[in-house]
């Protein structure tokens, strides 16, 4: 039986989709924080909307023992504070005791040390696609460190798997409003004939976090905020924002032309890392009007801690699209606020007739897509003040997704595990897209490691970030987008 299904029918005419086939769900690792926080939950939700077989199972692996029992109790606590925690979910929310049991019942435990699993998985004949059934493994970042270790680690699985049987999860591209790039983009007419280097000025892309290195020091501190958010998430929007339209929205289709995009970014000398990329690390200061340690304070953080919690920098693409266009970038930890946004500024009008106006400078017509948490989009323009004089104004038309559709909170984790159950990997990446990401920003690693004479930022918890990241874009005459 092809289990695969057309993701442009399923995707367009809304019919409702389809169980899952049975399969069972192996987990690797499965007492980390990701798995009760996000994956759980996922799972948890594709129970609740009967996405999943009657002979699905998961079976659970991780290096620390747990009894069964304890370990079930432990994943509920993780759904029973998704279903109350999540931003846009009514507190009211019921755990649906149905649900979960559902998915406890077909939860194992076993313990065992992680290791080449891949390796393994082949070796005891696990990956075998035989008889019309699918042997898939999903990986979830990080995959790799470096440029080095992702080719690697790439080689070395695709010794045991084919290309199709590997999913590489990366959980932004499982997000509602991320998916929504494409569909605006490509499902709409009036965008397109206007997004090239003619009439955009640049491209801001922000991922701002309030959350600190908290608990997570000892992965945080030997991960940073560049590879933990850049050639990874940060590359994902990239991508989807920059790509030329793929010939349909077969996975290979719209891989390939992400790929390109990153194969176009210039890639960055040294001096060009010193000149355009800015890392910072946060001190002590106000999240939410409450007191919080700077990260060299957090537990298990070395006192003099250089690695960053804040990077941001400008990229070039060089292709006939984006041309001489910058995009800037930046993400960190310990900000003003949750937002993750994109926002394309187009250039001015070709002629400034209303210079004699009140108004010195006219509103740049930005066009800003919300990511999270208040998913949706608005477009910046001007507009006449009413009056007897012509007096311009920036106004600002917006969508909001919670307004139109009524949405159920999710991880963005349900829609990447059905997929890849139903063989979907149109959302997943490909060795050449995950190594690709990697080669922007090898150089940078590079640098960083190399020359001990870069700064980094100290940048007060609760703020937009260092003030040297301003100098990024003051010095061609433009700003970031205040974090509001
Ligand atoms: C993870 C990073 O991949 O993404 C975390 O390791 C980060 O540091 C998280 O906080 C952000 O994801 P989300 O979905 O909360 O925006």
């Amino acid at each position: 039986m092809d289990s695969r299904v057309d993701r442009t029918n399923r995707r367009q005419t809304q019919t409702p989709a389809h169980q899952a086939p049975p399969c069972t769900l192996v987990i690797f690792g499965a007492g980390g924080d990701l798995t009760k926080r996000l994956l759980m939950p996922a799972i948890y939700n594709l129970a609740k909307a009967k996405l999943l077989s009657e002979k699905f199972a998961i079976i659970a692996v991780d290096r620390t023992p747990k009894p069964v029992d304890a370990f079930r109790d432990y994943l509920a606590e993780g759904i029973r504070s998704f279903v109350s925690d999540t931003a846009s979910a009514p507190a009211t929310e019921p755990f649906d005791k149905q649900a979960w049991e559902f998915v406890a019942s077909r939860l194992a435990v076993a313990s065992q040390l992680f290791g080449t699993i891949v390796e393994q998985l082949g070796a005891a004949g696990l990956v075998q696609e035989k008889d019309g059934r699918f042997r898939r493994v999903i990986i979830e970042k990080p995959f790799g460190t470096d440029l080095a270790s992702a080719r690697a680690l790439n080689a070395q699985i695709l010794r045991v798997l084919s290309e199709p049987q590997i999913y590489r999860m990366d959980h932004f591209l499982g997000k509602e409003t991320v998916q929504n790039i494409m569909v605006l983009r490509f499902a709409n007419g009036i965008f397109e004939p206007m997004w090239n280097r003619d009439h955009i000025d640049h491209v801001q892309i922000s991922v701002a976090e309030t959350v600190g290195v908290e608990r997570r020091a000892r992965f945080y501190e030997a991960t940073g905020a560049l590879r933990d958010m850049v050639p990874n998430h940060v590359f994902q929007l990239l991508s989807l924002i920059a790509m030329g339209p793929p010939n349909s929205f077969a996975a290979d289709a719209v891989r390939t032309e992400k790929h390109k995009v990153l194969e176009a970014v210039h890639p960055l000398d040294d001096a060009e890392v010193r000149r355009n990329v800015v890392r910072g690390q946060y001190g002590p200061g106000l999240i939410n009007k409450n007191p919080v340690p700077a990260c060299r304070e957090e537990p298990d953080v070395a006192r003099d801690s250089n690695t960053e919690t804040y990077v941001a920098m400008q990229l070039a693409i060089d292709n006939w699209r984006w041309a001489g266009v910058p995009f800037y970038l930046r993400t960190g930890k310990r900000m003003t606020r949750r937002t993750t946004e994109i926002a394309i500024q187009f250039k001015q009008a070709p002629f400034a007739m209303f210079r004699n106006t009140p108004v010195d400078i006219l509103t740049p017509n930005v066009l800003a897509l919300q990511i999270q948490p208040d998913e949706g989009a608005s477009l910046q323009f001007s507009a006449k003040v009413p009056g007897p004089e012509i007096s311009l104004g920036g106004v600002r038309m917006n969508f909001s997704y919670k307004d139109y559709f009524n949405t159920e909170p999710t991880t963005g984790y349900e829609t990447l595990v059905y997929d890849c159950m139903i063989g979907d990997a149109m959302l997943f990446n490909r060795a050449d897209g995950v190594e690709a990401g990697w080669e922007v920003v090898q150089p940078i690693l590079d640098l960083w490691q190399n020359d001990k004479t870069v700064p980094l930022e100290i940048y007060t918890a609760g703020s937009a970030g260092p003030e040297a990241a301003d100098n990024l874009l003051w010095r061609s005459g433009r700003q970031w987008r205040p974090l509001t």
